[in-house]
């Protein structure tokens, strides 16, 4: 039996931080072993909002070697950039012509990001869910790992592919796309703000202080955690809803550290915040610095990075290539003649 398929991606808007490594990227790194997996630096999302050119090309290149950074092998999985596969681009529009307005008006993130915006709301990023459910659906991926708050985007996929194309297109008994699953790793779902236990690491948080880097240096993370926000309460510990800063910051020190939940409980319950923000701080560094050494080599001699890109666009195109043609016959396309 062949293996089955994973497909994910994170957005090139700005560094990557450790919500998008414990929430994403490490869950990658374990499934690349079981899975036929594809990631991918989803670009075209990232102009969804107002962008900086230049900034969009340097954030994608630094996303593709953090891929790397992480552990992501180019020998267990193929690594593109999204806007090099047109396909993205065209099995998103005819998604769009099958997907009922109401359905996006209703989507958390949009409704979110649109409120920052103000006046300045694209069509794009009403339409990026379709352009999501495009990526996964081009690569007929089964499983899609991604944090808690991808899931109504997920969702969305499903609809798509299951009502509004495959039970209005099917020709006999073979679905036109293959209906993926969202694979949400408990642990790492969500990382919260360093400075409110209560909203979610994020990288268009305005305070840098609210996120730890992935390329943060040891003095920025010492800084970040000595302000990061506490609590009156004495010991650490996991669960309690009054104390969501404690939850957030011992659940980064269990990941970091990679030791149980119940270790860290035990070893934390007895010390004070002024004791153990430097145990965290150096547990951060610790895990971070392999990370930085291989992306500092990445990105001095770029031709690693190159080769693994190109490898991996070859099979990307491949592979949606022929998922785009299925759909485009489903729909009655005139076939193009090859001379
Ligand atoms: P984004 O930064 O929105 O492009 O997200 C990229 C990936 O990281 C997605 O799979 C998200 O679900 C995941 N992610 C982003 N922020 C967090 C967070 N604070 N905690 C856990 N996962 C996250
Ligand atoms: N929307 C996702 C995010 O912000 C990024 C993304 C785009 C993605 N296309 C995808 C994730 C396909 C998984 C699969 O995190």
């Amino acid at each position: 039996m062949s293996k089955k398929r994973v497909l994910s991606g994170v957005q090139p808007t700005g560094a990557l931080h450790i919500g998008n490594w414990l929430g994403a990227i490490r869950n990658w790194v374990e499934l690349q072993n079981e899975y036929d997996t594809y990631v991918c630096v989803v670009d075209l999302h990232a102009i969804t909002v107002p962008h900086n050119p230049e900034k969009l090309k340097s954030d994608t290149l630094s996303t593709a070697a953090l891929y790397l950074a992480c552990g992501m092998d180019p020998k267990k999985c193929s690594i593109f950039v999204q806007s090099h596969i047109p396909a993205h681009s065209e099995l998103c529009w005819l998604l769009n012509c099958v997907t009922p307005l109401n359905w996006m008006e209703r989507m958390i993130q949009f409704k979110e990001k649109a409120l920052k915006q103000g006046d300045n709301v694209s069509l794009g990023l009403l339409d990026y869910p379709v352009l999501m459910a495009a990526d996964i659906l081009l690569y007929d991926a089964d499983l899609v790992p991604v944090g808690e708050d991808q899931k109504q985007h997920l969702e969305l996929a499903r609809d798509i592919a299951q009502q509004r194309i495959n039970s209005r297109f099917r020709k006999g008994n073979n679905p036109v796309l293959k209906v993926p699953k969202p694979l949400i790793m408990k642990e790492g779902a969500k990382i919260m703000s360093l400075l409110n236990g209560t909203s979610k690491m994020s990288k268009s948080d305005p305070n840098e202080g609210s996120r730890i880097g992935l390329l943060d240096t040891a003095d920025t993370i010492q800084k970040k955690i000595k302000k990061a926000k506490t609590d009156q309460h004495f010991g650490l510990e996991f669960n309690n809803p009054n104390r969501p800063e404690s939850d957030n910051l011992l659940g980064i020190y269990s990941m970091v550290t990679n030791q149980s939940r119940e270790i860290v409980a035990k070893e934390c319950f007895d010390i004070g915040w002024g004791k153990f923000k430097p145990i965290l701080t150096d547990a951060l560094i610790d895990s971070l610095l392999p990370i930085q050494q291989k992306y500092n080599t990445l990105i001095e001699d770029r031709s690693e990075l190159n080769k693994v890109l190109k490898e991996g666009t070859d099979n990307a195109n491949k592979l949606s290539g022929q998922t785009l043609l299925r759909v485009k016959q489903a729909l009655g396309f005139l076939e193009r003649i090859n001379s």
